[in-house]
């Protein structure tokens, strides 16, 4: 499966859902995840999302996100079309720390 990570946190650009094929990514109110067991693992949002907060869970780095990915995946609503990303999307790119204090 993928793993939407920290980097997502605030920039929110859902360029992702447009093209997952099985529209398997659930919105909270500062970051996007992905249902781990509906990933169908093709890849095609990876390289769409500009903070690259997308990685496979093969990544070092995406695992201690998993089980975040997948407990929020089943409370949030799923999402499968670009709404307006936060006007403030820039300034937190490649931020670090952001879960601490933004996440939702
Ligand atoms: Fe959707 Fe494919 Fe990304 Fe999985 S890897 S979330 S199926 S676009
Ligand atoms: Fe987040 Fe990247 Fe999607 S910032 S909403 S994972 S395009």
């Amino acid at each position: 499966t993928y793993i939407v990570t920290e980097a997502c946190i605030k920039c929110k650009y859902m360029d992702c859902v447009e093209v997952c094929p099985v529209d398997c990514f659930y919105e909270g109110e500062n970051m996007l995840v992905i249902h781990p067991d509906e990933c169908i693992d093709c890849g095609v949002c990876e390289p769409e999302c500009p903070p690259e907060a997308i990685l496979p869970d093969s990544d070092p780095e995406a695992d201690k996100w998993l089980e975040l990915n997948k407990q929020y995946s089943e409370s949030w609503p799923n999402i499968n079309r670009k709404g307006t990303p936060p006007a403030d999307a820039e300034e937190f790119k490649g931020v670090d720390n952001k879960y601490d204090k933004f996440f939702s």
